[in-house]
């Protein structure tokens, strides 16, 4: 129950930003995204993140070019959710485009989407290459999915 309600918030959160062109609608205009990653990493001496999706419509996918720019505007490391916001939650995240942006760029990138359990985040590290993996969904209801993770990959058990 408690799950649905916060699934329900943030679909209406969804719309909302993007009906005000703000969360992955910025993603319709780079330029606009370049000016707001040059503007926060100049305003504050903590290093800034950036978490984005592939792009905003299917055939449209423009996260290469968004990564780029990211790393040159200075940003500390990428998450990448391996869809488009056309695709919401639809299908599975797509692993090799976020693979192209690791070997494309050289700041860290944390791979995101559909990771359930500890053999999904190994071998989304070895389809991606990327330096961390980043968890939504399956966290809620079993937080110490961190852990699992964390003990298969040093140990190799379950
Ligand atoms: C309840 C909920 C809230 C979320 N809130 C945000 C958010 O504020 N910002 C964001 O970038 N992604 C948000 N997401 C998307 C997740 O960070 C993640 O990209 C997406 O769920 C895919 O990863 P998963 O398959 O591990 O869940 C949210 C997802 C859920 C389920």
């Amino acid at each position: 129950m408690a799950h649905r309600l916060l699934i329900s918030i943030w679909a209406v959160r969804l719309k909302k930003v993007c009906r005000r062109l703000a969360g992955s609608a910025l993603l319709q205009d780079e330029d606009l995204v370049a000016r707001l990653l040059d503007a926060a990493v100049g305003a504050v001496d903590a290093p800034v993140t950036l978490k984005t999706r592939l792009g905003f419509e299917n055939g449209r996918e423009n996260i290469l070019r968004v990564a780029k720019r990211a790393e040159q505007a200075g940003i500390a490391a990428i998450a990448i959710h391996g869809r488009t916001r056309e695709d919401m939650y639809s299908g599975e995240a797509r692993y090799e485009l976020i693979r192209e942006v690791k070997e494309s760029i050289s700041i860290p990138v944390i791979a995101n989407g559909d990771i359930d359990s500890a053999q999904k985040a190994q071998r989304v590290y070895e389809l991606t290459g990327c330096d961390a993996v980043m968890i939504g969904r399956a966290a809620q209801g079993q937080p110490w999915i961190f852990r699992d993770i964390e003990h298969f990959l040093r140990t190799g058990e379950r």
